[in-house]
């Protein structure tokens, strides 16, 4: 594998960010983001993108795989100049999510991809995709939305907790990917939920839902101060999971899937 597997001049004059670092090897492109996102005067959206990540990270203290031929970057928005409240922040993780399923697709046709809120990507009934957004400290408005896809990194090299549970383009489609059409196609699309999502556009909440993956589905759900068992609704229009549980319906802002059947 290349150290350096992208093709910055394309992705500088594609127009689809303002700027772009690319380091060959980082500990966390997330990490870098947080740095960047504090200074004033950057042009956002700002891309930082990485070949390799040495301490990758997930949500909680989750760590995130990302072996050589994986697509592992982060994009600092602003978000209060994009008119974006805080309340509607999540929505950030669910658009970007559909963006990646829409690429993927683009790439695999014929691809089963879904979203499981709020936001990982499968790919063919396993995880492909981890999307980790963050707001920095300070109240600056500024938003990082960290992407880690599994696009050449075959899962036959990576450690056995994931193989059960992970899967990646290469994978599926039975041959590789040029990581930065899959990176363009990506940025594309979640500039495109972007500004529907600025909009306000009620298309927008249509193309999650129908990608939502555990609709119909018994899922277990971690608050985080407690788990609840319902039958998934749906995502609502505020990007909220509606479960049927036997107090009722109940709407969930944020959690983790624990298991969905
Ligand atoms: C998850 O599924 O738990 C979220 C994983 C997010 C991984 C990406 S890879 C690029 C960015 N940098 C990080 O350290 N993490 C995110």
């Amino acid at each position: 594998m290349k150290s350096q597997p992208f093709d910055l001049d394309r992705i500088r004059s594609s127009g689809l960010v303002r700027e772009v670092e690319f380091h060959a090897e980082i500990d966390s492109t997330n990490d870098r983001a947080t740095e960047q996102a504090r200074l004033p005067q950057l042009d956002c959206p700002y891309l930082v993108l990485a070949a390799r990540q040495s301490a990758g990270r997930g949500r909680g203290s989750n760590r995130w795989w990302s072996a050589p031929g994986a697509l592992t970057f982060s994009l600092v928005l602003d978000a209060r100049q994009s008119g974006l409240p805080p309340e509607r922040w999540p929505q950030i993780a669910l658009a970007a999510g559909g963006a990646v399923c829409e690429a993927i697709e683009q790439s695999i046709p014929d691809a089963a991809v879904g979203l499981k809120w709020p936001n990982d990507v499968y790919l063919a009934g396993k995880k492909a995709c981890g999307i980790l957004v963050e707001a920095p400290a300070g109240g600056t408005g500024r938003l990082l939305v960290g992407i880690g896809v599994n696009v050449d990194n075959s899962l036959a090299s990576a450690p056995p907790e994931l193989t059960q549970i992970a899967t990646s383009m290469i994978d599926v489609a039975g041959r590789p990917f040029d990581l930065t059409d899959v990176l363009l196609a990506i940025l594309a699309r979640f500039g495109d939920w972007r500004s529907h999502l600025v909009n306000n556009e009620r298309g927008l909440f249509e193309r999650w839902r129908t990608r939502c993956l555990l609709t119909g589905k018994r899922v277990c759900l971690n608050t985080g101060s407690r788990q609840v068992t319902g039958l998934c609704r749906g995502i609502d229009d505020a990007g909220l999971l509606v479960l049927s549980t036997p107090d009722g319906t109940e709407r969930y802002l944020s959690g983790t899937i624990v298991s969905f059947e």
